[in-house]
């Protein structure tokens, strides 16, 4: 099917794939390739409109991404965005000055709400600036449609050539009215549909899987997570019983997450495929026995996890097809319109290399993670499943600091399913990026009754996130923590003791290993 398409051009800005994200919000579908992709590619693609994305450099630069200005003459609607905005300017003979201090931050712009991408826009508003660089000057014939005490050109257009440009991100949340700005865009300018749904996506893709498969065989690791979720219900709506999906319990999953991965997915669930569950706890368990160093431990589970599943596999014999969870943040990170580099997955310590498949299929490559969930739910997959919280492939075990024993793994599994618990009853996990429950290696002193303990010390996490590269403490309510914390020593064989986490990311990372 060809669909339409927006092309969001990288000069590796930091918010890249946002942009994209965000034009796909507005229904229309958006993929980011390099700014050294050719004019020949671009045509071929034959995009509704490009986007330019902001980067770190000035136009002056010697090493600065540029593209030619060939690109303008394609009748294809631009709109620039900081770098990519100075870059038209530059290109096309305005002037890019560098200002003595930079505009950082919340910035009130004044707008010319009758350019057509400002159209419903207040004419005073809050936008996002990060910049150094300035265009003092703008290209002849274009027009200056906004601008701050300190920017001249905080936007300019040529509308007849539909050439647009903002000095500051639309992309970005604290841009109060930048998705008008975007929708405007790609509706009033690029003449877009509108027609990036999840359901003809889901549709779509299924009918391709069952084109590409034919009668193969196809072999999926389930880890229960939601992209590999979603990828193994696509795959089994597209061929049914010639799927076979592993799922590799190795003792590390939260409380009761390894009988909720049977129930959708097990015989007694809603889907036509084969289903083999391993319990392969002990074999964890064993080769975690005396280890304390947090790469080591990592190592050994993913190893691990690949040898379970080999075996798995051998028992099946010769697959056509291995089923990657693969998400298109993986495919702009494993390097951008570079050919299928498959990330190895941390979550399973790489790609099996000796079990035996033809091909891979990635039904997921073109999604981002909230677009993984809308697939999810159009799938009709339970939402307990949909909206889970990103859980490390080592699972408990970075979560458990020093050596895991079953019975370590028993009292972090009590915690953190009690602090979910509370949390989500206190209705505060709609913020969160992520929240959890670790097992500290710190045994300490205290009093129960009239008997002295020695017992561990239950650390509590909250992040506020969205991209988790950075993060902070969450602000949780006194009260939620608490009852957690009361609950966590009742109920907790082993706990006498439960600390919060302040820290943010960085210096601390999310995980505790
Ligand atoms: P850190 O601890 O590095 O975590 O701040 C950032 C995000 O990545 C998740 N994480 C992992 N995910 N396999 C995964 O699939 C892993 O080995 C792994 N380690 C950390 C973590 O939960 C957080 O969301």
């Amino acid at each position: 099917m060809k669909r339409e398409m927006i092309i969001v051009l990288d000069f590796g800005g930091q918010y890249n794939q946002l942009i994209a994200r965000r034009v796909r919000e507005c229904d229309v579908y958006a993929e980011v390739h390099p700014y050294t992709m050719s004019l020949e590619k671009i045509k071929e693609m034959n995009p509704k409109g490009i986007i330019f994305t902001g980067g770190p450099n000035s136009v002056y630069g010697e090493d600065s991404p540029r593209c030619g200005a060939e690109i303008f003459e394609l009748g294809i609607p631009i709109l620039g965005i900081c770098y990519g905005s100075q870059l038209m300017s530059y290109l096309l003979g305005g002037t890019v000055e560098t200002a003595p201090v930079s505009e950082y931050g919340k910035t009130e712009v004044d707008i010319d709400n009758t350019s057509v991408i400002f159209e419903g826009v207040s004419e005073k508003t809050i936008c996002w600036m990060s910049h150094t660089d300035y265009i003092s000057k703008a290209p002849e014939g274009f027009k200056i449609t906004a601008t701050t005490p300190v920017c001249p050109v905080a936007a300019m257009e040529l509308p007849e050539k539909k050439l647009y440009s903002v000095q500051f991100h639309p992309e970005v949340m604290h841009t109060q009215e930048g998705m008008k700005m975007l929708s405007n865009f790609v509706y009033k300018v690029c003449a877009c549909q509108g027609s990036w749904k999840m359901d003809s996506f889901v549709e779509s893709t299924i009918q391709e899987i069952r084109g590409k498969i034919g009668d193969g065989k196809v072999l999926c690791a389930l880890s229960g997570g939601v992209d590999s979720s979603v990828a193994a219900v696509m795959l089994a709506k597209a061929v049914g019983k010639q799927l076979t999906c592993v799922f590799v319990d190795h003792g590390l999953l939260r409380k009761n997450e390894g009988d909720e991965v049977e129930s959708v997915f097990g015989p007694e669930g809603t889907y036509d495929l084969n289903f083999i569950r391993v319990n392969a706890q002990d074999r964890f368990y064993a080769k975690l026995k005396g280890v304390t160093e947090p790469e080591e431990k990592r190592k050994i589970i993913g190893e691990e996890f690949i040898r379970v599943f080999e075996e798995e596999a051998k028992k099946i014999g010769t697959v056509d097809f291995l089923v990657q969870g693969t998400i298109y943040p993986d495919v702009i990170e494993s390097g951008l319109g570079k050919s299928a580099t498959i990330k190895s997955h941390h979550n399973v310590g790489g790609l099996p290399d000796y079990v035996d498949f033809k091909e891979i299929v990635e039904p997921l490559r073109m999604l981002f993670k909230d677009e993984v969930r809308k697939a999810g739910r159009e799938l009709g997959i339970p939402e307990y499943l949909v909206s889970r919280q990103p859980f490390p492939g080592p699972g408990l075990g970075v979560r458990i600091i020093g050596e895991v024993t079953a019975e370590k793994v028993r009292i972090v599994q009590e915690a953190d399913a009690i602090y979910r618990e509370e949390v989500a009853k206190a209705g505060c996990d709609k913020d969160l990026g992520q929240y959890f429950a670790a097992l500290t290696n710190m045994r300490s002193v205290g009093v129960m009754g009239d008997e002295r303990t020695y017992d561990y010390a239950i650390a509590l996490r909250a992040v506020l996130t969205s991209d988790f590269m950075t993060a902070e403490a969450a602000e949780l309510p006194w009260a939620v923590l608490n009852k957690a914390t009361n609950r966590i020593v009742n109920e907790v064989k082993g706990v006498n003791r439960v600390l919060y986490d302040c820290t943010g990311k960085p210096p601390a990372t999310i995980e505790f290993e």
